[in-house]
C-alpha cells in the first residue's frame, strides 16, 4: 500500500452521539509515550471518568456548539486517526490555569495523531479546519501551549503557521514554567 496523504482522510467535526469514539481516541492519546508532556490529564484519571463525562465532553465540543469544536481525521477504514479541539476563550475571563484572557481567542487543545498516521500531513488538514472554524467564531487570534521539550509538536505547529509569542507558563502551580505559547494572528 502506498503512503497515505492528507487527501486520504475525511476531516470533520465530531457529533455529540460519538462520545465512545471520543473516549477511545483520548484514552489512546493518553497512553502515548509523549503524553506526560503533551496532555494535562493522565490515563488513570481519564479512564476513571463515568460515561456522563464523555457524553458531556462530546456535546460541549460537538457539532452545534459555538464554544468549542473537536475535529477528527477519519481514515478510509473508519479509524479516527487524529484530532484537534478548539476552545473559544472570551476576553475578560481567566483560562483554566488562572491566567487572564485579554483578547477573544481560540485555544487549540488535545492535539493527537496516532503514531501510524504521523507525517502524512493530516495534522495540517486538522489545523486548517480548526483555525477556519475559530475565525468563523470571530476570534482575534488562535493560540496553543506546547511543552519546551516537545520538539515534534513544535515542528508541526510552525509548519501550520504558528510561532512563539514569548509567553511561557506552568501547567500547574507545582510545575516548572515550561509551556510555550504559540500563536497565529488573524490577518485582516
Ligand atoms: C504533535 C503531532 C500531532 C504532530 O503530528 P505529526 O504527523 O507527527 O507532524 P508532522 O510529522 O507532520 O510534523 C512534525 C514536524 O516536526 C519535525 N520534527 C520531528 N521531530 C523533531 C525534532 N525532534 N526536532 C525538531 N523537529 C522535529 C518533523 O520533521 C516535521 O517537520 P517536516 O515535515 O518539515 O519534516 C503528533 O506527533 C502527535 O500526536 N504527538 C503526540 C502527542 C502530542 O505531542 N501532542 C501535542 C501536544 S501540545
Amino acid at each position: 500500500m502506498s503512503t497515505p496523504t492528507s487527501d486520504d482522510y475525511v476531516i470533520r467535526a465530531i457529533r455529540p452521539d460519538e462520545w465512545t469514539s471520543v473516549k477511545q481516541l483520548r484514552l489512546d492519546a493518553l497512553r502515548d509515550p509523549v503524553a506526560p508532556i503533551a496532555f494535562l490529564e493522565t490515563y488513570e484519571e481519564a479512564v476513571a471518568e463515568p460515561d456522563a463525562f464523555w457524553q458531556e465532553r462530546a456535546t460541549r465540543s460537538g457539532e452545534g456548539s459555538h464554544t468549542a469544536r473537536q475535529f477528527i481525521a477519519e481514515a478510509p477504514d473508519g479509524t479516527w486517526a487524529g484530532t484537534v479541539t478548539v476552545l473559544v476563550e472570551e476576553a475578560g475571563t481567566e483560562d483554566w490555569a488562572g491566567y487572564p484572557i485579554e483578547r477573544r481567542q481560540g485555544h487549540v487543545v488535545g492535539v493527537f495523531v496516532r503514531p501510524e498516521h504521523r507525517g502524512t500531513g493530516l495534522i495540517k488538514a486538522l489545523f486548517d479546519a480548526g483555525v477556519e472554524w475559530a475565525w468563523q467564531q470571530g476570534v482575534e487570534r488562535v493560540r496553543l501551549l506546547v511543552h519546551a521539550d516537545n520538539a515534534r509538536a513544535q515542528g508541526a505547529y510552525r509548519k501550520v503557521g504558528f510561532g512563539p509569542s514569548g509567553f511561557v507558563v506552568a501547567f500547574s502551580k507545582d510545575a516548572a514554567e515550561n509551556e510555550l505559547e504559540f500563536v497565529l494572528e488573524r490577518r485582516s
